[in-house]
């Protein structure tokens, strides 16, 4: 049984080790940091398992019976927008340590947004003591666009410190304290009462360039923050990129935190970079660290071979 890890930019050798420990026996092996295979290519056709982050394609097409491909993330575009055989079972992330790094992110950049961070950094490079005044959480609708794991797990975080929760899925997702909208006949209400937007949702065909300047613009104006706020934390190309660069300089946006964008790297001419009212991360608002998920999907491997079902199996038609 050969297990591959196939990642582009990430360290494979720390997959490796972690699958080594948790899978005595088996051969594991890597591509290089680049994604490309610098090995032998008869190794590729003995593979059974692959775990895939931005895996080439050129790599993919050399594993020529693969029974299970697992994402190392919670996200799947970046395999199901390969050329994979059919009828292979696609495999993602749902674990407690990414959902609880993801819960902590959004907290994190709500906060920032709510009690006026970027002012207040302002203030104290200006050397000015100065109260900008303030107003309960309670005073705040967070919006979580796209309401699934990662969603539920940040309401259950921002319930918590007081503030108005709405979530928006595809279908119903009723969950205690947060106003649950549904479809897209629910999403202009979803949105009129929504302050500080926080995307989660998946990069699928039906949300490619979804958050645009028409959505951007049916936000809540009269919130406390004197704007509408956006948070996208789930996949840049569900944003258009100029539509917020817009919004943004003419107001109708206040501020915006983004940890993924179109293109990543963000481009350095991006004017996103220099905006005073932008919070740029790099894609690292819940990292999938290998110390944490590796048990699980050694776990799945083991049960898969004993025969019985894989979990968190994405459907390939939905794109999620
Ligand atoms: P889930 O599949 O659990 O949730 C996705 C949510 O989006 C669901 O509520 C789903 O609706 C909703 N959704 C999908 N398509 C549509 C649509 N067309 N219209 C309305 N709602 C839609 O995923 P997770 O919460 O686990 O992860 C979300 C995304 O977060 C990942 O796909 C990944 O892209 C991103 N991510 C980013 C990370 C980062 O570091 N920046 C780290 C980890 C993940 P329904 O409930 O009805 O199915
Ligand atoms: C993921 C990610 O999908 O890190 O898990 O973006």
């Amino acid at each position: 049984m050969t297990i591959l890890i196939a990642a582009t930019g990430w360290d494979g050798e720390a997959w490796v080790k972690r699958i080594r420990e948790a899978l005595p026996g088996r051969d594991v092996i890597t591509t290089e940091r680049d994604g490309t295979w610098g090995g032998n290519a008869a190794d590729l056709g003995s593979v059974d398992h692959v775990l895939a982050w931005h895996a080439r394609q050129d790599v993919l097409d050399r594993v020529t019976n693969p029974r299970v491909l697992f994402s190392l993330g919670a996200g799947v575009d970046h395999l199901l927008s390969r050329k994979l055989p059919a009828g292979v079972p696609v495999v993602r992330i749902v674990d407690p340590d990414l959902t609880a790094r993801m819960a902590e992110y959004v907290a994190w950049q709500v906060l920032h947004h709510h009690r006026q961070g970027a002012a207040y950094a302002g203030l104290q490079r200006a050397r000015q003591w100065k109260d900008l005044g303030q107003w309960p959480a309670s005073a705040v609708t967070v919006g979580l666009l796209g309401f699934g794991i990662l969603g539920q797990a940040a309401a259950e975080v921002l319930k918590k410190l007081g503030f108005q929760l709405g979530g928006w899925s595809r279908t119903p997702k009723p969950v205690q304290g947060v106003r649950n909208f549904a479809g897209a006949e629910q999403l202009d209400d979803f949105l009129a009462g929504t302050d500080i937007l926080v995307s989660l949702l998946p990069l699928t065909p039906d949300t490619t360039g979804f958050i645009d300047a028409k959505l951007l613009g049916r936000l809540r104006r009269d919130g406390p923050l004197g704007g509408p706020v956006f948070i996208n934390a789930g996949r840049g190309r569900t944003h258009v990129e100029a539509d917020v660069v817009a919004a943004l300089r003419d107001g109708r946006l206040k501020a915006a935190s983004l940890d993924v964008t179109e293109v990543e790297p963000l481009p350095a001419d991006s004017p996103l970079w220099d905006m005073p009212n932008v919070v740029i991360t790099p894609h690292i608002a819940a990292e999938s660290s290998p110390d944490a998920l590796v048990q699980q999907i050694a776990e799945q491997i083991v049960a898969f071979e004993r025969g019985e079902p894989l979990k968190n199996v994405v459907d390939p038609q939905r794109g999620y």
